[in-house]
Parts: structure tokens; C-alpha cells; sequence
């Protein structure tokens, strides 16, 4: 027998406030066919004033618990991965932990920005798989509205803030790869290419909070290279390829990426869950919530093989093959 971690629920949250690409266009110079044509994006949320990233996280991670039948009280591992955390610290994860009314258990956030629901699972996963844990929520939460410079054509319109979460619980499984759960994880980072993608400020340098820079095309030109060569790499470290795969749940940060990508395995694009026309670009929240959309609407059916992956900032980039 093999210990994995086993996704026992999930739940997503979105900001009441809907952003239209005709709104914007009446604040920057866009076109709401731009934007559709060249990211797939429609509209986004935004968080409202006072909303937090732990208060998106923690209504997420609620919606996670009720589909997994439990209690916080249940919970003894807490992984955030964000960017946008409510202050530089306490980490995120604590809030929500508070919030949530525990008081034992591990809380930590990871920084991985849009790989960082990739990161957090497969951190998780470890603790689950070596006994330091038994059942872990997994959050991505953004609030990347406050991070961007409302001026900047280039880069406000691909992003929107939100939150999605699993529950992740260690069982016992037969140790093949038609066993529930993660069967393999794989992460890259290259710190190279800091400069492609970046906040212009932080508590280090500037004491500010800063504004989102990236070189759109330049990042567009590695991602679908990086994210078909991870998700091969993760399905071979399964012992299985790409013809096993019932559903890929990307990272949404525009559409040419997430069929580019799909077509470079051999997917058809019916097999991609997309959700970045109603959410845009959420950072570390995308994953989860693109997750829990397809699980909820009834696509996601128990035996299917699914294949998460992301790219950010730094370069990070990652995958998880995880049998539903
Ligand atoms: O989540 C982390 C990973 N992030 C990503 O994966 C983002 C990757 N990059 C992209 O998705 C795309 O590169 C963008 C959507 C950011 C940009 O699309 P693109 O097809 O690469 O356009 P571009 O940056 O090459 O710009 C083409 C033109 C430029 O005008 P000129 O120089 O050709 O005259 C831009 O100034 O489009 C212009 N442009 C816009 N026009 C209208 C850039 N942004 C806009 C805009 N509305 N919002």
C-alpha cells in the first residue's frame, strides 16, 4: 500500500463586483474585442474595499470543507500560496486559520505567484505522504487588483481577483497508477527571468507595496514551451501520457496559452477546463478555481485522470497528475 493525498473537496469564491472589458475601456485605451481576441478574457471580479485575500480564502475554503464533509476542527495543515497577502506579515495562512476558529495545526503561506497553488499542493502533499500531516486545505487567494498600476493597458486588463481551495486527505492506496489522488508532481523555477515578471516594490527595497511590470510577450513565449514540457514530464513520472488524460486544468492567464499547450500534447481543447473568459487571470487562485468549477458543473467524474498546471512569475512552472 502507498500513501497519497487524496482531494476530498473543493470549494472557489469570487468577489461580488464584476469588471466588464467595456468598463475598462472607458478608463484605458482597449477595445473589449482586443482583449477577447488576443486573452479570451470577458470580464473579471474585484474584491471591494475591505475585502481581503484571507476573507476570499476563507470563504473558499468553507465551500471546501462542506463538499468534504468536514469541520475545521478537522484540519491540522493550512497552505496559502499568494502574492497579494492582507499584510506583509503574518503570513496569510495564519489569518485564515484564525478566521476559521482553529487553533492548532501548521499554517504557512507559499510565494510561487501563479504556479503557487502547484507549489502549495505539492508542499502539502509531502507533508501528507510522510505522516507530518493528515488533512490539508490547499488555498489559492489573490486580491491582484490592488497590485496593478489601473493606467498600464498592457497588463490591467488580464487580472482579477478570487480564491479557490481543496481539502486534501492521506489514505492508503493499492500504489498504481489508477489509484485516487496525487500520483506525481513536478516544479521548475528559473530566476533568470525575474525581470519578465515583477512588482516594482516590496518591504525590502522600496517600502512599498508596488505595481505589476511584465513583458507580456515575452512570457507568452515561454509559457506554452515550459507548461507542455512539465505536464509530459508529470504524467512519465505517473507512467502515463497524454492519451490518459480525461481533463486538464490550467493555469488561466489567456486562452492562446491554454490551447496552444494542449494542442502541443495532443488534446483536443474540448479537454481543457477554461474559465478565464468569466475570471481572467486570478494568479495562484486560478487552478483551484477552475478545479472546483468543472467539479461542481459535473464535467470531473471519480476515476478521470486530471493534469493542473501553471507558470508565473520568477519563471516558476509546475504540474500534478491527480486521479479524481
Ligand atoms: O500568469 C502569469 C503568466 N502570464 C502570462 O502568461 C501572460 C502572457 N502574455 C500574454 O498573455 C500576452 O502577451 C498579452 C495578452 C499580455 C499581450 O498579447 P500579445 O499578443 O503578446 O500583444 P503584444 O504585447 O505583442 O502587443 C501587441 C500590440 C502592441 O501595440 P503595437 O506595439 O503593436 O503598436 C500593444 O501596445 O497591442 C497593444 N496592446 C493593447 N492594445 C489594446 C497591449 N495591450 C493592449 C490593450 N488594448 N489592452
Amino acid at each position: 500500500m502507498t500513501r497519497r493525498s487524496v482531494i476530498i473537496g473543493t470549494g472557489s469564491y469570487l468577489p461580488a463586483r464584476i469588471l466588464t472589458n467595456a468598463e475598462l475601456a472607458a478608463t484605458v485605451d482597449t477595445t473589449d474585442a482586443w482583449i477577447v481576441e488576443r486573452t479570451g478574457i470577458r470580464q473579471r471580479h474585484i474584491a471591494a474595499d475591505g475585502e481581503l485575500t484571507s476573507d476570499l480564502a476563507v470563504a473558499a475554503a468553507r465551500r471546501a470543507l462542506e463538499a468534504a464533509g468536514l469541520t475545521a476542527d478537522a484540519v491540522d495543515l493550512i497552505v496559502v500560496a499568494t502574492a497579494t497577502p492582507d499584510q506583509t506579515f503574518p503570513a496569510c495562512a495564519t489569518v485564515v486559520q484564525h478566521k476559521l476558529g482553529m487553533t492548532t495545526g501548521v499554517a504557512f503561506d507559499v510565494a510561487a505567484v501563479c504556479s503557487g497553488f502547484l507549489y502549495a499542493l505539492a508542499v502539502a502533499d509531502a507533508m501528507l505522504v510522510t505522516g507530518a500531516a493528515r488533512t490539508a486545505l490547499v488555498i489559492g487567494a489573490e486580491t491582484f487588483s490592488r497590485l496593478l498600476d489601473w493606467t498600464d493597458r498592457g497588463t490591467c486588463v488580464l487580472f482579477g481577483d478570487g480564491a479557490g481551495a481543496i481539502v486534501l486527505r492521506a489514505e492508503e492506496q493499492p500504489g498504481t497508477s489508477a489509484d485516487r489522488g496525487i500520483l506525481s508532481h513536478r516544479l521548475h523555477s528559473d530566476g533568470r527571468y525575474n525581470d519578465l515578471l515583477f512588482v516594482d516594490g516590496g518591504p525590502g527595497s522600496t517600502g512599498t507595496v508596488g505595481k505589476l511590470r511584465m513583458k507580456g510577450r515575452e512570457v507568452f513565449r515561454h509559457a506554452v514551451t515550459n507548461l507542455a514540457a512539465v505536464m509530459t514530464e508529470t504524467l512519465a513520472a505517473a507512467g502515463l501520457a497524454a492519451a490518459d488524460v480525461a481533463w486538464v486544468v490550467p493555469h488561466q492567464a489567456n486562452l492562446r496559452i491554454l490551447e496552444g499547450t494542449a494542442k502541443k500534447l495532443g488534446l483536443a481543447s474540448e479537454r481543457v477546463v477554461v474559465t478565464v473568459d468569466r475570471h481572467a487571470n486570478t494568479s495562484a487562485a486560478s487552478v483551484p478555481l477552475a478545479l472546483d468549477v468543472a467539479v461542481r458543473d459535473g464535467r470531473i467524474r471519480q476515476g478521470d485522470l486530471l493534469i493542473l498546471e501553471a507558470m508565473g512569475g520568477g519563471f516558476t512552472w509546475g504540474a500534478a497528475a491527480v486521479r479524481w
